[in-house]
């Protein structure tokens, strides 16, 4: 912590709570040991920026998106889902803007001819958007290679948007892009939704899907990826009600990752600089994490206005208005976008979930996940393998219990290595069942983050664990 930094204000710029692990390398070995996050195409040395979810992986972000899902959908009344295809008509990426503006600052040295994203390079993080635009900004900076310390070029811009062709010509009648972004999917379906779910303004329009972005400086692990999820969620609303919906988004947003247990301190606001907005974005401000590489975006909020609604109406002719029966107005309907990063969120909860214990002279490691977010909600493990009616009993309970949610079962070490798995996975509960088990009929329930252990009927199991479950819904 800075000592101006006061731990009552987390708004206060200069606050810092210190990441949840001080090395990322942590939690990229615990990904990559336990089956979380893989490399892509590892055993072929690889691609640069494209990762692959494994077993606990894919549990983990499909609960993230199905906690999202429930936030923005499920328990609202006024926002309805959409799953667009991640190919459109090109046109919509001119109309859009960004085929003309969505792009970073490139340099590439002369020597190496490695390429950077110029506000990455030492020297140069803090520019303001007008300086990244400085053709003379490299010489004044003196900024070099930071490889061979070679000459840089001038910055030039570099559109981020992934081409491919469409159809069995490759000519650029045929050139298509994959999505940058989901937004634009809901946007060019705004008639049809609205008209099919008779919704009236302010009302939503949720999507989950990929996204891909031909970033010149990936990195950070998932962090910053090439192909990866979004999490959008577009309001419709009336032009003068956008600013305080705005507002609205911004707390409920910061609010669903600290409901999903992220901690407060390690969550702040940032608002975009005038000259830092996006194309399309009239405000914005980002939800940023504390991560072990910095404070960095977590989920963006923007104030979009018509720019979208317009644009697209404008370029295709067709009437993109609201009708207000009511009162009889028509008008392009503002647009408040919460935009996260399915990656992101689930790399987020992983992190700021890590923490080391010492118990009883060892270290512990345990994923402090929300149990929601966890991929297994139960283990069931047999303290004695070689014991057939023990191994038995254990696979009826975990047959019985995996109807209604992820259980496992795991007899490949001893009990003691067992639950240490289990706690370093994030497994929230562990059900044992011994020698007595066969006796009494009880099995042992044990809770991974207080450790205490609680002696269940087996008949009983189903239901302590799925009623300990549902207390620990937010
Ligand atoms: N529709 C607005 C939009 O796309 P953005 O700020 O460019 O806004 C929104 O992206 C979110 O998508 C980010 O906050 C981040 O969580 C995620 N995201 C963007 N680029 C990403 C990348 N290259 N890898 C992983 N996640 C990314």
């Amino acid at each position: 912590m800075t000592e101006t930094a006061d731990p009552n204000r987390p708004t206060d710029p200069a606050f810092d709570p210190g990441p949840a692990v001080a090395s990322l390398e942590t939690i990229v070995s615990l990904s990559k040991r336990r089956g979380f996050i893989f490399p892509s195409s590892e055993i072929y040395g690889g691609i640069n920026a494209v990762w692959d979810y494994g077993p606990l992986g894919v549990e983990l972000k499909n609960n993230v998106k199905r906690a999202w899902w429930r936030a923005m959908v499920q328990e609202r009344d006024d926002i309805v889902g959409l799953d667009a295809g991640i190919l459109m008509a090109p046109q919509v990426w001119v109309t859009s803007g960004h085929v003309a503006s969505f792009s970073d600052p490139l340099v590439e040295c002369e020597s190496c001819h490695r390429r950077f994203r110029l506000d990455e390079l030492p020297g140069a993080e803090g520019l303001s958007q007008t300086e990244l635009r400085d053709p003379t900004i490299v010489e004044r900076l003196g900024l070099r290679c930071p490889v061979d310390q070679g000459r840089l070029s001038e910055p030039r811009r570099f559109n981020l948007m992934f081409k491919t062709y469409m159809g069995p010509v490759e000519d650029d009648a045929a050139l298509v892009y994959l999505r940058p972004e989901t937004a634009q999917g809901i946007y060019v379906n705004f008639r049809n939704v609205r008209e099919t779910s008779r919704k009236k303004i302010p009302f939503g329009i949720a999507q989950i899907g990929k996204a891909f972005r031909n970033e010149i400086s990936p990195g950070n692990f998932v962090f910053r990826m090439r192909e990866f999820e979004q999490m959008e969620m577009q309001y419709f609303v009336r032009p003068a009600t956008a600013a305080a919906y705005f507002e609205e988004w911004r707390e409920r947003r910061k609010a669903w990752y600290e409901r999903y247990g992220v901690t407060p301190a390690r969550l702040r606001f940032r608002e975009h600089a005038p000259d830092e907005l996006a194309h399309y974005a009239k405000k914005a401000v980002d939800v940023e994490y504390r991560f072990p590489f910095g404070w960095k975006e977590l989920e963006g909020i923007h104030n979009r206005g018509d720019w979208d609604l317009g644009r697209h109406q404008e370029a295709t002719g067709e009437n993109l208005e609201y009708f207000d029966q009511a009162t009889g107005e028509r008008f392009v309907p503002w647009i408040v976008e919460t935009s996260a990063g399915a990656d992101r969120a689930a790399f987020t909860f992983l992190i700021d979930a890590y923490r080391e214990e010492e118990v009883r002279g060892e270290t512990r490691v345990v994923l402090g996940l929300h149990p929601e977010l966890a991929p297994y909600k139960v283990a069931v493990l047999p303290l004695l393998k070689r014991q057939p009616a023990i191994v038995e009993l254990c696979h009826r309970i975990r047959d019985d219990l995996k109807r209604d949610l992820m259980a496992v079962y795991d007899d490949t070490a001893s009990i003691g290595r067992l639950y240490r798995r289990q706690d370093e996975i994030g497994t929230p509960y562990c059900v044992t069942v011994d020698v007595e088990s066969l006796e009494d009929r009880a099995v042992t329930v044990r809770d991974r983050d207080t450790m205490r252990q609680v002696r269940v009927p087996v008949e009983g199991v189903r239901a302590y664990i799925l009623d300990a479950l549902a207390a620990t819904h937010p």
